[in-house]
C-alpha cells in the first residue's frame, strides 16, 4: 500500500485508512460479545495484512465499543501499537438530545476516554467530529495545548469543517490542524459540485466553497469518509437508492468488469485519482469487501474514466 504524508505532520499513513465506527458491534451499553471481539479482531489483522497503517475512531462509536475492540487486538499484539497510528474524534454528545460540546472539559475528557478504552498512552491524531456552533476556539486552543503537553495526543484536526471555521479555530492554535474528515463518494459530490457549478444557474446560493481547495492550499489532509457510499454503488440492496445511483452504479460495475475487479476498488480509486490525495476511510467490516477495496491502490483512473463516474454520480452533465 502506498502512502501520503498526512498535513503538516511527520505522520506517513496508508493512503486508505480504516474506519473502526462498526466494529464494535451495535450501538448500545450492552457488553460485547465474544464474537464481536473475533469479527474485529479479523478485519484489524485484514487491513493490517492489505498494509493499512491508518485506524480511524471516534468516542462515540458503537458507545466507546468500537474503541474497545481495537484495545483488545493491541493487547494481544503490543508490537503493532508503534507500527500503527491510531485518531480518535471528540465533541459529539449522544443523548435523549444529541448535541455538540467543544468545550474544554469535554475535549479533555473525551480524549482520555478515548486513550483509557483503547488501553493506548497517547492517540497520534485527535479531531473535531463536528463543528460546534458555541465553540470558543481560545478554549480548544487550550485543551489542544495540554493535552499535546502531557503527551497524549501528537497532532489535531477536526472533521466537516468549512474553510472559515478551520481558519477561526487556526488563529488560535500552536499547531497546524493536518486533517478534515468529511464525506465523500462519487454520490456526494457536494464539495466538488460547488466549484464546477460556480458561476452557473442556481449554484450561486452555495456559501461552502472552495473546502477542497482551501484544504490544498493549507496542506490540510481530507480523508473521505463513506467512501464506499455504504454499499449503494456495489450491490447493496437495503438502502434507499434512485435512477442516479443505479446508472452511477452501472458505469462503476462496468468499468470494474473491464479492469477484472470489484465495484469497491473503482470506487474508491475514484476517490484516490483526486490531485488532494485525499484519504478514503472505508468502514466494511466484511473481509471480502475490504480486500476489494484496497485494489484500488494499484488502479490509476484516466481522467475520462473519472469524468464518468462523477457525470454519472451527480446525475447530470456538467456546465
Ligand atoms: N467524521 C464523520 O462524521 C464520520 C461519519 C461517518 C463515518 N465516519 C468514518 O468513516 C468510516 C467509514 O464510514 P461508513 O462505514 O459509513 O462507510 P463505507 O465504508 O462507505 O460503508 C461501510 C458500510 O457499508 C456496508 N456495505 C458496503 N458495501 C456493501 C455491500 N455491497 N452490501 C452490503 N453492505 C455493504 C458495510 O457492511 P459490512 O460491514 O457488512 O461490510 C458497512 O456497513 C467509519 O468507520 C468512520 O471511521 C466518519
Amino acid at each position: 500500500m502506498r502512502k501520503i504524508r498526512l498535513g503538516r505532520s511527520d505522520l506517513d499513513v496508508s493512503r486508505i485508512g480504516y474506519g473502526c465506527m462498526l466494529i464494535g458491534g451495535t450501538w448500545d451499553n450492552e457488553p460485547i460479545h465474544t464474537t464481536v471481539y473475533q469479527k474485529g479482531e479479523t478485519i484489524i489483522r485484514t487491513a493490517l495484512d492489505l498494509g493499512i497503517n491508518f485506524f480511524d475512531h471516534a468516542d462515540i462509536y458503537c458507545y466507546g465499543k468500537s474503541e474497545k475492540v481495537f484495545s483488545h487486538v493491541l493487547k494481544t499484539s503490543p508490537h503493532l501499537r508503534p507500527n500503527i497510528m491510531i485518531q480518535s474524534k471528540c465533541g459529539i454528545v449522544l443523548g435523549e438530545i444529541d448535541r455538540y460540546d467543544f468545550s474544554y472539559e469535554h475535549i479533555i475528557a473525551s480524549a482520555e476516554g478515548s486513550l483509557k478504552r483503547l488501553g493506548i498512552d497517547y492517540l497520534d491524531v485527535f479531531l473535531l467530529h463536528r463543528p460546534d456552533p458555541l465553540v470558543e476556539p481560545e478554549e480548544v486552543a487550550k485543551a489542544f495545548r495540554d493535552l499535546k503537553e502531557k503527551g497524549k495526543v501528537r497532532w489535531f484536526g477536526v472533521s466537516n469543517h468549512t474553510p472559515g471555521q478551520i481558519e477561526l479555530l487556526q488563529k488560535y492554535l500552536t499547531d497546524p490542524i493536518i486533517t478534515n474528515q468529511i464525506e465523500f463518494n462519487p454520490i456526494h459530490t457536494d464539495l466538488i459540485d460547488q466549484g464546477v457549478n460556480f458561476n452557473y444557474e442556481s449554484s450561486l446560493s452555495d456559501k461552502n466553497l472552495d473546502a477542497i481547495e482551501y484544504c490544498r492550499m493549507k496542506d490540510i489532509t481530507l480523508q473521505a469518509w463513506s467512501p464506499l457510499a455504504q454499499g449503494r454503488l456495489s450491490g447493496r440492496v437495503d438502502l434507499e437508492s434512485g435512477a442516479k445511483i443505479a446508472a452511477c452504479s452501472i458505469v462503476v460495475k462496468e468499468m470494474a468488469e473491464e479492469k477484472g475487479v470489484k465495484p469497491e476498488a473503482i470506487i474508491l480509486a475514484w476517490i484516490l485519482r483526486h490531485p488532494a490525495k485525499i484519504q478514503p476511510i472505508p468502514g466494511v467490516t466484511n473481509t471480502v469487501r475490504l480486500v476489494a477495496a484496497c485494489e484500488a491502490d494499484s488502479i490509476e483512473l484516466t481522467r475520462d474514466e473519472w469524468y464518468q463516474i462523477y457525470i454519472a454520480g451527480r446525475g447530470e452533465s456538467i456546465p
